[in-house]
C-alpha cells in the first residue's frame, strides 16, 4: 500500500469545495454511509447547512455487486427542495446515479453530486459528479473513509491498495 493523497492535499481541496458549497444554498447536504462519513464530516463541518444520511451498500471486496442496496433513506423529506449528495467516490457512477434518480423521483426539485475522488475513465460522461476534489486513476483506494472489506476506513489519507 502506497500513499496517494495527503492529508494536506485533501484539506486544501475540501476549503475550495466549501466556498461552491456556501454559494449554492442547498436545502439539504447528504452523506451516503459508510464511505463518505470522514469527508462529509470534513467538508460540512462550519458551513450553515442542513444535514442528512443515507445508508447504501453495494461493494464485496473490490468489485460492485451491480445491486445498489439502500439500508437507510427518507427520500420523502426532500420533496420540492434542493439537495446535494456526498459521496466517497464516483467508479462506475451507479450509486450517485441511483440515488440521484431516486431522490428526484420522490420529489425533490433539485440535486447534484459531490465526490472526494473521480474515477474518470470507470464511468460515461453522463455520469459525471457535478463537483468532485481529486480525479484519479482506475485503481482500487483505501483510507479517509474508504474500505476494502471494511478495513483502512480510518487511514487519514488515501492510499492505494496493492
Ligand atoms: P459506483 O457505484 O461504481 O460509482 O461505486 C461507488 C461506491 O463503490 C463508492 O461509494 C464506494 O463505496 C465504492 N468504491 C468504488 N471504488 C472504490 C475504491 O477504489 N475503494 C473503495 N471503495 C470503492
Ligand atoms: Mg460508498
Amino acid at each position: 500500500m502506497h500513499e496517494l493523497i495527503s492529508e494536506k492535499q485533501i484539506a486544501d481541496k475540501i476549503k475550495d469545495l466549501q466556498k461552491i458549497i456556501k454559494n449554492k444554498n442547498y436545502d439539504y447536504v447528504i452523506c451516503v454511509l459508510n464511505g463518505a462519513y470522514m469527508f462529509f464530516s470534513d467538508l460540512t463541518k462550519g458551513l450553515n447547512v442542513n444535514i442528512d444520511f443515507i445508508k447504501v451498500s453495494s461493494y464485496v471486496d473490490t468489485k460492485s455487486t451491480g445491486i445498489l442496496n439502500v439500508q437507510y433513506a427518507n427520500f420523502e423529506k426532500y420533496v420540492g427542495l434542493n439537495v446535494l449528495i456526498v459521496d466517497d467516490i464516483c467508479d462506475s457512477g451507479y450509486t450517485l446515479n441511483c440515488l440521484k434518480t431516486y431522490i428526484l423521483n420522490a420529489g425533490a426539485k433539485t440535486v447534484d453530486t459531490c465526490v472526494l475522488l473521480n474515477k474518470k475513465t470507470a464511468h460515461p460522461i453522463e455520469n459525471e459528479p457535478t463537483f468532485y476534489a481529486f480525479s484519479i486513476e482506475n485503481e482500487f483506494v483505501i483510507g479517509y473513509g474508504l474500505d476494502y472489506n471494511e478495513k483502512y476506513r480510518t487511514l487519514p489519507y488515501i492510499a492505494v491498495m496493492k
